[in-house]
């Protein structure tokens, strides 16, 4: 992990760095007025104190404001349950829940969720009193590498309480009706949580199970 201090420190480095080749560029070697501006610019503060309720604890922390979320879970809480798979928002690997709601930890910086509840892996459930979702996900075999789970898991959780709060889905054919637990919903509603290894039919069933209708 590279220290946001030291990328302070490095920055200095880069301006006087310009500020040098500059120098020597100008004519008769003397401080060109843009690289005199640069040296005297003062440095932007990055860091800022920020605080969470993780997994039903407070956390604080000093941060560099360019932190993601999912950096922040995983660098500086070494809540490494979350996975970094594309970071590009396209595999749903660091999927967490932010009060609630499902998002992808990698596309979002943490200064931007201060104060918020945020549910990792980690705060679902632990080996011996385990998250009914991933007690389902152990008994179907819904995995096999186990790098998308984490995310799997806090994705299909929070998938349970959209159908539940009636939240339409694509695949809705009609917007008023209460959308049910079908397999069509949940692939439509799990299209952001890829599996490499293909476990998807059986990540099905562990969803099913865990709505309560027959696989
Ligand atoms: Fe965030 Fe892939 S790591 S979506
Ligand atoms: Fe390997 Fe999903 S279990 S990527």
């Amino acid at each position: 992990m590279r220290s946001p201090y030291l990328q302070a420190t490095r920055r200095g480095l880069i301006s006087a760095a310009v500020a040098s080749a500059a120098s020597i560029n100008a004519p008769g070697g003397g401080r060109s007025r843009a690289a005199a501006a640069s040296a005297s610019e003062p440095e932007v503060p990055a860091m800022t104190k920020v605080s969470f309720r993780i997994n039903g604890q407070d956390r604080s922390l000093d941060l560099d404001t360019r932190t993601t979320l999912l950096d922040m879970l995983r660098e500086h809480l070494q809540l490494t349950g979350s996975k970094k798979g594309c970071d590009h928002g396209q595999c749903g690997a660091c999927t967490v829940m932010v009060e609630g709601r499902r998002i992808y930890s990698c596309l979002t910086l943490a200064i931007m969720h201060e104060g918020a509840e945020i549910t990792t892996i980690e705060g679902l459930g632990q080996p011996g009193s385990l998250h009914p979702m991933q007690a389902a996900f152990v008994r179907h075999d819904g995995y096999q590498c186990g790098y998308c789970t984490p995310g799997q898991i806090c994705s299909s959780v929070a998938a349970l309480e959209e159908i539940k709060a009636g939240v339409p889905s694509h695949v809705a054919s009609d917007l008023t009706a209460a959308p049910q637990v079908t397999a069509e919903e949940i692939r439509e509603r799990m299209s952001g949580n890829i599996c490499r290894c293909g476990a998807y039919s059986n990540i099905i069933d562990a969803i099913t199970e865990v709505a309560g209708r027959p696989a």
